[in-house]
């Protein structure tokens, strides 16, 4: 048998890995935890510590760990068929079901999902769908999409380039042409302090109107966001943001792509969050909870309006030149039918309203009145801790101290994942949709007690 230390070693040699500091890992300083197992919304590691996962992994295993339900229907999939593409035409039960089992749950004027396996492939492919929509109806300049800085949709060219983080541009030469940025609806961060949130949506508003403009309306296709910004801070959107949002790009013809990646399949309370917030997007990008990430898949919902311009174009262009050897792949899409049931059979988007609920107003309690918590904000089972050096300037802290990446380390010594968001001193939550108030207890107490032990440092 192998023994850890090996496999630390073997990690350390051969595993390139995604969002890592590469000489801090080689020289063996990052926490390097090797997962070995999880129930419930716990996860345990090589070394037998047991700990309470609040961030679900990357926001993604919503049903908790361990499901053998999913398990089952993968392996059951698997002995059947285990593959057999979507092209010209191709289908599987469970894909075919699965599409079904979407259309079912997304909102009325949603009419056909496109499956990829990541969501940063899903936004690649809304990209190119928005530019041969654009294409065949006669308007080949209208290219141009607009996203927000601190959006995230992925890590691709593109869709990097879409993201509006430092660390995703730094020294890959992104963002590219023919995206472009605008303001970050963050009301927390807005320079007037004495603005209200309309005022502020407005301000986003008009500063969304002048880009259109500037760039000429004829040139700007569509409008990507997530319904809350997600790991640009976990930030829900000030009040009236999305109806004034939605009034400047129907006035431009500007299609909305919501990136449902995260919000998608209850994380909010409600199905998707585009309902949650009242937006009529015309293409909805979802993965993670579409498998719970028990299996990698991701999916493209288009609207009603864009399919059938699609479809038509079809019978010009031809075959769609667009696809992956793995789109709808039948393993991912059995655990994808398998974890929609489950969800719904437990109740989980109920109980991410009412347990998320009572996550918002125990971390109110916890740290309303916390010195160095400027911010405490969320929606249903998502919610931050933004720290500030001082609180009614609300001055933030130099970067270099750490001191949010600090609290997540003091938080994980205690038994408790919560995440460092990678841009500002932010800590994320989003834990399981199973989750229960005791949990949910635990969680805030640990989290307290994380934050307590570095504040002590500083205060
Ligand atoms: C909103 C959003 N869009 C897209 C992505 C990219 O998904 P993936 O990491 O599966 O490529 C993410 C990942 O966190 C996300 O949060």
């Amino acid at each position: 048998m192998l023994t850890n230390d090996q496999l630390a070693a073997w990690d350390r040699d051969n595993f390139f890995h995604p969002s890592t500091h590469m000489a801090q890992h080689a020289r063996g300083e990052s926490p390097n935890r090797i997962v070995t197992g999880g129930e419930g919304v716990y996860i345990v590691d090589r070394d037998e510590r047991k700990s309470l996962d609040a961030f679900a992994g990357l926001y993604c295993v919503n049903v908790g760990y361990g499901r053998p339900e999913i398990a089952e229907a993968i392996a059951e999939q698997a002995r059947k068929l285990a593959y057999y593409h979507a092209y010209v035409g191709h289908g599987s039960e469970p894909a075919i079901e699965l599409a079904r089992m979407i259309i079912e749950r997304a909102p009325a004027h949603m009419s056909r999902v496109y499956f990829g396996l990541s969501g940063s492939d899903a936004n690649e492919t809304n990209i190119k769908l928005v530019w041969y929509y654009n294409n065949i109806l006669g308007r080949p300049e209208k290219k141009k999409i607009i996203s927000r800085w601190r959006g995230y949709h992925g890590s691709g060219i593109m869709t990097g380039s879409l993201t509006g983080l430092d660390l995703f541009h730094k020294a890959f030469d992104l963002p590219r042409p023919p995206i472009l940025h605008t303001e970050a609806p963050y009301y927390f961060h807005r320079e007037d302090g004495a603005q209200s949130e309309e005022d502020f949506s407005q301000h986003c508003a008009d500063r969304l109107e002048e880009l259109i403009l500037s760039e000429g309306p004829g040139t700007v296709a569509a409008f990507i966001g997530e319904p809350i910004l997600g790991t640009g801070g976990i930030v829900p959107p000030p009040a009236g943001y999305w109806e004034k949002i939605q009034a400047v790009l129907a006035k431009y013809d500007v299609l909305l792509i919501a990136d449902e990646v995260v919000t998608g399949f209850g994380r909010l309370g409600s199905m998707f969050g585009s309902e949650h917030y009242g937006m009529r997007p015309d293409i909805i990008t979802i993965a993670k909870g579409l498998t719970s990430a028990y299996a990698p898949l991701s999916g493209s919902i288009v609207s009603e309006k864009l399919w059938t311009v699609l479809e038509q174009g079809s019978e010009q262009l031809g075959a769609l030149g667009h696809g992956w050897t793995y789109s709808a792949h039948p393993l991912c899409a059995a655990a994808g039918v398998a974890n929609l049931k489950l969800i719904d059979r437990l109740g989980l988007v109920e109980n991410a309203r009412e347990t998320g609920a009572y996550l918002q107003r125990r971390l109110h309690q916890a740290f309303d009145d916390h010195p160095l918590v400027g911010d405490v904000r969320g929606e249903g089972l998502l919610a931050a801790l933004e720290f500030v050096q001082d609180k009614t300037e609300r001055t933030l802290f130099d970067p270099a101290l750490k001191f949010g990446p600090q609290v997540a380390a003091a938080a994980a010594e205690r038994g408790l994942i919560a995440r460092a968001m990678p841009q500002g001193d932010i800590l994320g939550f989003a834990p399981p949709l199973c989750i229960t108030p005791e949990e949910v207890d635990d969680v805030v107490n640990i989290a307290e007690a994380a934050v307590a032990s570095i504040a002590a440092k500083v205060l």
